[in-house]
């Protein structure tokens, strides 16, 4: 890694840290989660505060944090001027609670609430967010922190959720820009922010001690943008993919992508010496960013440990990929994509008619979304093996809801378990899961304009 580390923000360098002071931690039982308007100091202090929407004001929201097995009950109420809704992402979850506006309930009101209630099967790293135009409501800060943890402890010393985001702000006015569903955004990557945070502040820093052992959760917030990460004066382990344990931690040796949406969990050795410090560093443009700093105030334990034990599985049942049902998603558009038009609402479509309706991306043809027909009727149970392709000029995180699946390495194994894959322009993916939650599950795009301009299906579970 490089050594040479700066601090940013978005246009010249800051005086005073911008704190939002620690978020809320609700232990598991029934709570108030308010969504709400509130202004912060988002940036530096120098720039003035942000209005943001949050859950409780927050942005993120508070840690909801409960053990395996445990019960989460939420009454969400909306403070909100539009209508909302949550959504635990990546929980294996009852369809009811899912969270879906427009699939699985209805909006939530401004004036009302939504009680969600559910079980947390699997331990692991997970988050929740607005889910109704969720590219503005998630960009203006509608998210936060879901941690499911294990029934047994883990050998650490500390843990630190850490969850990236960037906003697009205006430095004049700081006020995040009011430009939802630009045309640019919704063909192009997506709405990238100017102003990158972690746990909303722009130079979080930790106090360790060498040798300390920490887990690390990452989160990835942000509406479109790709983290790529490295570790510097710290030696890391993947141990989990979106909540997911791997089965053997893997050595960290070179850079993390981390797509919207997505999770990974770290165990990492503080390997920097006593009045220095570590990084998670942050990659854009050849140039690399202290994305968090962990100082490094004394020695902890004098020696090394151990490499890591892998954590504790969650019971979840393998696909049989001899007797998977093929299906197929052919994923177009976009700026450059070269697409001529796709069918919308029933109707053969030029590309020009599609971008009238703000529309720019189609899946097998069809402009995507929650009102048309579902990519597929599964049965309970059945294993579906999907070949995802991705024939347009950007990359895409894509998520199923519901349940986790395997992506297919290149020699047909099952490869990491995970509810949101990232694919390169280009690139072609193969993922296979069991179809045993039963319901009716979005397959969106997390680049969230691209979700709201076409690149989104479902699949309905019976
Ligand atoms: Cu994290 Cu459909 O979303
Ligand atoms: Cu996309």
């Amino acid at each position: 890694m490089p050594l040479k580390l700066t601090r940013r923000h978005f246009i010249a360098s800051g005086t005073a840290l911008a704190t939002l002071g620690t978020p809320k931690v609700y232990a598991a039982g029934f709570d108030e989660l308010r969504a709400r308007v509130n202004e912060i100091q988002l940036l530096p202090e120098k720039y003035g505060q942000t209005q943001i929407w949050g859950f409780e004001g927050s942005a993120p929201g508070p840690e909801i944090r409960a053990v395996q097995g445990t019960q989460v009950q939420r009454r969400v109420f909306n403070d909100l001027p539009d209508p909302t809704s949550t959504h635990w992402h990546g929980i294996r979850i009852d369809n009811a609670m899912d969270g879906v506006a427009g699939l699985t309930q209805d909006p939530i009101q401004p004036g009302e609430s939504f009680d969600y209630g559910f079980i947390l099967p699997d331990a692991g790293t997970y988050w929740y967010h607005a889910h109704n135009r969720s590219f503005e409501q998630v960009a203006r800060g509608l998210h936060g922190a879901l941690i499911v943890e294990e029934r047994s402890a883990i050998d650490i010393d500390h843990e630190e959720v850490l969850i990236l985001d960037d906003w697009l702000v205006d430095p004049e006015t700081a006020q995040i820009a009011n430009t939802f569903g630009a045309m640019h955004d919704l063909s192009h990557a997506g709405r990238m922010g100017n102003y990158i945070t972690t746990n909303g502040t722009y130079n979080l820093t930790r106090n360790v001690k060498r040798h300390d052992r920490l887990r690390l959760r990452l989160i990835n917030a942000a509406n479109a943008r790709v983290f790529q990460l490295g570790l510097d004066g710290l030696e890391g382990w993947i141990v989990a993919l979106d909540g997911m344990p791997l089965a053997q931690p893997k050595s960290v040796d070179g850079l993390l992508l981390l797509a919207p949406a997505q999770r990974i969990d770290l165990i990492v050795d503080v390997t920097a010496e006593t009045g220095s410090a570590g990084h998670i560093v942050q990659l854009d443009r050849n140039e690399s960013f202290s994305q968090v700093a962990f100082e490094v105030t004394g020695e902890g334990s004098s020696a090394r440990r151990e490499n890591p034990k892998p954590l504790p599985p969650n019971a979840y049942t393998k696909p049989d990929l001899a007797s998977a049902r093929n299906l197929a998603l052919l994923m177009e558009g976009g700026a450059m994509g070269g697409m001529r038009g796709a069918t919308m609402d029933g109707q053969m479509s030029s590309m020009r008619d599609m971008m009238q309706a703000g529309n720019f991306w189609a899946f097998n043809g069809a402009v995507g979304g929650m009102d048309g027909p579902p990519l597929a009727d599964l049965s309970l149970g059945e294993t579906v093996r999907l070949k995802i392709t991705n024939d347009t000029s950007f990359p895409h995180a894509m998520h199923l809801h519901g349940m986790h699946f395997h992506e297919i390495e290149p020699n047909g194994s099952l490869g990491a378990f995970r509810d949101t894959t990232l694919l390169d322009r280009g690139e072609v993916r193969e993922i296979a899961y069991v179809a045993n939650n039963p319901g009716k599950w979005l397959l969106h795009c997390h680049m969230l304009s691209h979700a709201r301009s076409g690149m989104m299906t479902w699949v309905d579970v019976a």
